[in-house]
């Protein structure tokens, strides 16, 4: 990383920041460092950089800190210091920027999770909240002109949250080079034609003003270079990876997300990891295991994957009692009622799959309901079949995750919506995942699978897997920004 940043600082952007804030019964602030690969390897990142991570301040305690003048410190994590820049916005104004467009309609269009006959309703409340989008973009480019001014950094964006900052962010500092990684697929352009007013063209003119895009995978960048074409008329170039609109020239890359498989390992067989397997022991016994863990998302296709499981012990009876089915889920955006309507409705199909069909002796799907990584990833280390199932993912990391953890030669079924599938394909039973038919074949192939084929797929993702890490995957990155600026 020293040698790709080569010298240069970073400035980086994402609407959650690394570190949540909270109270402690003194009334002081209490730093914890967020889980997962992206914030790991980006605070790796700033432990080699004076550079700054700008982003919302998202708790109560985030918001207080704010308030008292602390939004801009080093905050000392043991391990590493981090420079941080939380912004509090307005709360209705952030409400409508983080509820009403950012999770509420972008999320909702990039996974392509309308049902047009009866949504999206956009109505004189969705223009005002894309007004408060504008406005919390802007905020977010003044401040990112400021810190980037003082780092002399180039910028690094995050997300669907902040798709227009760069627009804003030029006229601050024109020459300042401006790089944004979108984490989510990218819609076609069928699907942006669905935005109102001139909300579709906004928005890919924000993009169009970074020097460099970044995707999960091919399939997002060509499906956003479409857009451009189609929906702006501007000049593609599939081959290099060029979009030309008006003055601008606009690099777009594909950089796949991973995972370090080491640290994943490493907290999977922590005393408290082992503790969870113990309990997971326990719930299975000489029962197969079928695992999913998901985010409870309507992306997910949690419903459909149930479906799939009841339709296969249905049509082969004799694993009635011999299989379990382990949801670990885990909490989502419960501020949107769509989210709050389908937790409902996965815990209502829960219940019916097991008054249908459990005895007194078996539950057929044991669903847990708890943001719990550790327990997750400990989890992962015994699955007999691992099913991830989302109608579209912009990458998939428990799909990674599974394989480097997995003891037991597990089989993946996955979904050919996943941004995964693309390297993991040829180790994995792919599925369409509106084909309820299908996925419960594809249990029943996975259970079924003898041990010889097991090992081979098995080591084929891992292979994969531990090729890659988040190191690597911000390098290549830092690299190309190294060559265009
Ligand atoms: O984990 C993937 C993701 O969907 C990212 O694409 C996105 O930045 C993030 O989650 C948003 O989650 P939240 O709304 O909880 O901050």
């Amino acid at each position: 990383l020293e040698e790709a940043l080569h010298g240069r600082s970073l400035v980086i952007a994402s609407n959650r920041g690394p570190i949540a804030f909270e109270k402690d019964a003194g009334g002081g602030f209490v730093a914890r460092r967020g889980a997962g690969g992206l914030v790991t390897a980006l605070s790796h990142i700033m432990s080699y950089t004076p550079g700054r991570w700008v982003a919302s301040a998202m708790t109560a305690a985030d918001r207080e800190m704010v308030g008292t003048g602390m939004g801009r410190q080093d905050v000392d994590l043991g391990d590493m210091r981090l420079g941080i820049r939380y912004l509090a916005f307005d709360r209705r104004r952030f409400d409508a920027y983080y509820n009403g467009i950012s999770n509420g309609v972008l999320w909702f269009l990039q996974h392509s999770l309308w049902n047009p006959a009866r949504g999206p309703r956009f109505d004189r409340s969705t223009r005002e909240a894309w007004a408060a989008y504008h406005e919390v973009n802007q905020g977010f480019a003044e401040t990112i002109a400021e810190e980037i001014a003082e780092a002399g950094a180039p910028a690094m964006l995050h997300d669907y949250h902040l798709m227009l900052v760069a627009g804003y962010l030029r006229k601050f500092s024109p020459d300042a080079f401006i790089y944004h990684f979108t984490h989510s697929p990218w819609t076609t352009p069928e699907g942006m034609r669905m935005l109102p007013g001139r909300m579709a063209q906004e928005l890919l003119e924000g993009m169009l003003s970074n020097d460099l895009l970044g995707f999960q995978t091919s399939r997002w960048s060509q499906n956003f270079m479409w857009c451009c074409q189609n929906l702006l008329g501007a000049r593609i170039d599939m081959e290099s990876g060029v979009v030309a609109h008006q003055s601008q020239e606009t690099v777009v890359r594909h950089y796949p997300i991973s995972i370090d498989a080491e640290a994943v390992k490493k907290i999977a067989h922590s005393p408290e990891g082992e503790e969870h397997l113990e309990w997971l022991r326990r719930v299975v016994g000489d029962r197969k295991l079928i695992l999913r863990v998901d985010r409870l998302e309507l992306s997910k296709n949690i419903l459909r994957g149930f479906r799939a499981y009841e339709e296969f012990l249905k049509s082969s009876p004799e694993w009635l009692g011999k299989v379990i089915h382990v949801a670990l889920l885990y909490p989502s955006r419960r501020a949107l009622s769509e989210y709050r309507s389908y937790e409902a409705d996965v815990l209502d199909m829960h219940d019916r799959i097991n008054a249908d069909l459990g005895t007194d002796d078996w539950q057929p799907v044991v669903l847990v309901n708890e943001d719990n990584y550790t327990r997750a990833l400990a989890c992962l280390r015994r699955y007999d079949v691992l099913l991830v199932n989302p109608i579209i993912d912009g990458m998939n990391l428990v799909s990674k995750e599974g394989p480097a953890v997995n003891e037991v030669d597990g089989v993946v079924v996955l979904s050919r919506n996943a941004g995964s599938w693309q390297e993991l394909a040829h180790g994995v039973i792919g599925v369409n995942p509106y084909d309820i038919a299908e996925m419960s074949e594809a249990l029943e192939e996975a259970l079924t699978m003898d041990a010889e084929s097991k090992a081979a797929r098995a080591r084929a993702l891992r292979e994969v897997v531990e090729h890659n890490n988040p190191t690597k995957w911000v390098w290549h990155q830092l690299r190309d920004i190294r060559r265009l600026n």
